[in-house]
């Protein structure tokens, strides 16, 4: 892979918080697994981004997956998780501890590096956390 423009000690946390979190909801017997790949995004451009020299302009990303075979989350609860504070059945029945911080952390580390972190199902069960960096930073000339 090449090398990533980022800051090591938060990004570590990031994917410790991910790490930590497929342990805690997958149960013994499971499986966790981490991968990285290269992968290019399509540039969406905001007010910030002269989007006339960014059409078609595809960015080079890492992308890494934490993926587990645990309960996993469903649609409807995968943007609310990252809310602060915000947990899926937040029950007096409910098994494991934890504030409710670490997925907030997170979106906030990997947004602070222009980067993107989203959900899905994992096959036949589980969870697959998406975490996308840019390589590098984007710099305008002019
Ligand atoms: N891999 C996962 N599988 C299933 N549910 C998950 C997973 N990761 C997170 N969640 C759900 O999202 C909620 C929020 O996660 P988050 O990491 O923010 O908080 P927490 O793990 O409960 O507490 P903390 O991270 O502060 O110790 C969790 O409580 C859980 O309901
Ligand atoms: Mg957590």
């Amino acid at each position: 892979l090449p090398t990533l423009w980022g800051d090591g000690t938060r990004l570590r946390q990031v994917f410790l918080n991910l790490t930590e979190n497929a342990i805690k909801f997958t149960p013994a017997g499971g499986t966790i697994t981490l991968s990285a790949q290269m992968t290019h995004v399509e540039i969406e451009p905001d007010e910030d981004t002269p989007a006339i020299m960014l059409r078609g302009f595809k960015r080079p990303m890492i992308e890494v997956r934490v993926a587990d075979t645990g309960i996993g989350i469903p649609s409807h609860e995968r943007l609310r998780v990252f809310d602060a504070f915000y947990q899926v059945d937040s029950s007096s029945t409910r098994e494991q501890g934890g504030a409710g911080l670490g997925l907030s952390i997170v979106r906030r580390l990997v947004d602070a590096h222009d980067g993107s972190v989203s959900i899905e199902d994992n096959s036949p069960c589980g969870a697959v956390f998406v975490v996308r960096i840019p390589c590098r930073r984007l710099s305008f000339v002019g």
